[in-house]
Parts: C-alpha cells; sequence; structure tokens
C-alpha cells in the first residue's frame, strides 16, 4: 500500500537529510496507517523529519492522531563537532551546538504535514517522565544510540504501547561489526519479555508487535 503515499511527500522524503533507507520509511508509513486511529504514533528521534514525514502521511491518511514526534535536537554524540556524522550546515554556532530543529520544522511544511505532527523538543526519557501515562499505537525508537539512551526510551515509552500495537526500531544490526549494538539487545530484550512477538525486520528496521496477553 505504498503506492498510497502522496509522490511529492515520498519525493520530499527521499531528499531530506536522514538517517532511513526508503523501504523503512515506507514501512513506517503503512504501519502508521493502519494504527493511527487507535492512538496517536510516537517517534523518538526526528533529526529533520525523514522518517516523521513517513509517520506523519500515514497518520494522515489514517484520519487519526498526529505523529508525536520528540527530539531535543542537539544531535547524537556521533553528530557531534568531529565525530562521524557531523553535519556542518546543522550547526548553531552561536551556541556551539547542533540544531536541527530549523531544518525539521522547513521540512514539515514543505511537505504539508504541519498539522499531523506534534513536536516536543526535549530530551526523551525527561518529555517520558513528565507525560502523563497515555496511550501509543506505534512506538519508534530512533534517538540516542548509547545502551543508556535507548535503554530508557524502551522502559519509558514502551509500556505505552496498546495490545497488538507496535515497537519499531531503528539500527538493528546482530552483527557488531556492521553497527552500534544497543538498539539490537533493546530488541532482544523485548524479545525475552514475552511482552512481543517479532513481526519482521525490514532492512535495519525491526518490527514488534504487542501480545494481547502481554505481561
Ligand atoms: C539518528 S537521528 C534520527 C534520524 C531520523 N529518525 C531520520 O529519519 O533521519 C537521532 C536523533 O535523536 C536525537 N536524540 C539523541 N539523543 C536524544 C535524547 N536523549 N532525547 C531526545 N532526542 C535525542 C538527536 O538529536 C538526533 O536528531
Amino acid at each position: 500500500m505504498a503506492e498510497l503515499m502522496r509522490h511529492e511527500v515520498r519525493r520530499w522524503a527521499r531528499e531530506v537529510k536522514g538517517f532511513l533507507a526508503e523501504a523503512e520509511g515506507l514501512r513506517l508509513f503503512e504501519l502508521a496507517r493502519e494504527c493511527a486511529g487507535r492512538a496517536p504514533c510516537v517517534e523518538i528521534g526526528s533529526y529533520c523529519g525523514k522518517s516523521t514525514l513517513y509517520l506523519a502521511e500515514g497518520c494522515r491518511l489514517a484520519g487519526g492522531y498526529p505523529v508525536i514526534s520528540i527530539d531535543h535536537h542537539r544531535g547524537s554524540e556521533e553528530q557531534q563537532p568531529g565525530e562521524e556524522y557531523f553535519d556542518p550546515e546543522l550547526f548553531d554556532h552561536a551556541v556551539g551546538r547542533p540544531d536541527t530543529l530549523p531544518c525539521f520544522r522547513r521540512t514539515l511544511q514543505r511537505a504539508g504535514l504541519e498539522e499531523w505532527v506534534i513536536a516536543i523538543v526535549s530530551d526523551s526519557a525527561r518529555a517520558g517522565r513528565c507525560w502523563p501515562d497515555g496511550p501509543a499505537s506505534l512506538l519508534f525508537i530512533d534517538g540516542g544510540h548509547s545502551e543508556k539512551a535507548a535503554s530508557a526510551d524502551f522502559e519509558i515509552w514502551a509500556p505505552r504501547v496498546v495490545p497488538g500495537g507496535y515497537l519499531c526500531i531503528h539500527d538493528i544490526f546482530a552483527d557488531p561489526a556492521k553497527g552500534g549494538q544497543a538498539p539490537y539487545h533493546v530488541m532482544q530484550r523485548a524479545l525475552r519479555s514475552g511482552g512481543w512477538s517479532l513481526v519482521e525486520q525490514v532492512e535495519t528496521l525491526g518490527i514488534l508487535r504487542r501480545r494481547d496477553d502481554a505481561p
């Protein structure tokens, strides 16, 4: 059902800076379209809005809730000056830190999807602790990739996913030679808990479903 995504949004999602393969994005689009009528989708790690566009377009077609997209917009460890994914175009010289919020806002505006996104500019764990308990139909974890950050996102946000809802984790690498292990460890932990079933893996996007009989 990827063809339901508007061509101009798909083209813009391809062009915007970011860290998501098109096949992964299209799967997020389909999942959001399937479940956004039940409860909001929550994204951790907006960056410049690539994944957000797929989720928001799915929410729009579902006619459901907008996606809640959380990011402090100061970049992950690997996006800081001197690190592998540093982008000088996204650096705010006035404060000496990256700032991806202007790029994120432009992305949403150009795609005509501003009203389908509620942006939360915050550390994800802090936002989760302050947020009153509320259900999520889909949780997409793509924020900090350290063991501490990825575990906190899982512990704080995953309990909100409703039975039958989805947990999507980006950058799953079973082989440590291919990439960092924190997202993979979170996925293994979720599966061991007995509360989640593996649906599939699309490139490096792990997709789990909350079991109806989750403990
Ligand atoms: C890999 S990028 C996300 C890529 C994005 N999903 C895409 O499709 O291009 C990770 C993002 O997570 C954010 N981030 C890292 N740690 C965070 C934290 N503790 N709380 C909120 N955002 C965080 C960074 O600012 C960065 O924008």
